[in-house]
């Protein structure tokens, strides 16, 4: 298997391939551009605190382990390299279009197809150590909750999911080095392919009950930036606003 530089650990089972990387007596183990790999977690995770549920041995579950040369105040990079590295994993695999639904799932026809969860390590107003969990739905073809989607929904067969994890090394070690770049396009890619960008929606916060803005992008750090009919501007970060 061609690796893009990446170092492959894998286990059969773990809790969860982020806690795993974690754990202080694995650490000096990993070197930069080491991912975890597991067919089964039984604790793994998914943003905001929640489960992120997977049939054993049916889909992508990996931790891409790095020691970042990165300033704090540019971390969401890491989040724009991961999504646009699982976009075109998607498409190459699949030949459909999919977006970023904001902050970091990628969508096909209106349902999920992976998640992204990332785990920093600050030192000072550097980004120590980077754990990038990611989660993408191959084989399986039944999710409990939700709208989900997967390669074998969409393909209607199975896929080889080393395949898929060789494909998204390859375009993911692209976009990490883009992160240096001086003029660098990654957040405007990012941007560009936003779920809903420009299209009137609704939209909740905590202080609104529901209105109604259009997505134009994302703020350097992140914030989902949206225009409202009356012509204002707002942003608003992670959980502060939702919308389908
Ligand atoms: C989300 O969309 O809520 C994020 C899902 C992230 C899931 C992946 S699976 C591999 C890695 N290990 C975890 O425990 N979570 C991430």
């Amino acid at each position: 298997m061609q690796t893009s530089g990446f170092t492959i650990h894998y286990l059969t089972t773990v809790d969860s391939t982020n806690n795993y990387a974690a754990r202080p007596e694995i650490q000096p183990k990993l070197q930069h551009k080491a991912v975890i790999m597991t067919d089964h977690q039984t604790e793994g995770k998914g943003q905001y605190g929640n489960k992120w549920e997977s049939v054993k041995g049916k889909n992508l579950l990996i931790s891409i382990y790095l020691k970042p040369n990165l300033a704090v105040k540019d971390q969401f990079l890491l989040n724009c390299v991961a999504a646009l590295a699982i976009k075109d994993t998607v498409s190459y695999f699949l030949s459909v279009s999919s977006s970023i639904k904001w902050p970091n799932d990628i969508f096909v026809n209106h349902a999920k197809i992976a998640g992204i969860l990332i785990e920093n390590s600050i030192f000072g107003s550097n980004i120590n150590r980077s754990i990038i969990g990611i989660g993408i739905n191959i084989n399986q073809t039944e999710f409990d909750t939700g709208s989900y989607n997967s390669f074998k929904l969409i393909s209607n067969k199975e896929n080889d999911i080393n395949r898929v994890l060789e494909y998204l090394l390859f375009r993911f070690s692209i976009y990490y080095d883009q992160i240096d770049e001086p003029n660098s396009n990654l957040h405007k890619e990012f941007d560009s392919h936003l779920y809903g960008k420009d299209e009137l929606r609704i939209f909740k916060s905590s202080e609104d009950t529901g209105f109604q803005a259009k997505i134009t992008g994302t703020t350097v750090d992140g914030k989902l930036i949206l225009s409202l009919e009356n012509g204002e501007v707002r942003t608003f970060n992670h959980k502060e606003v939702f919308f389908s």
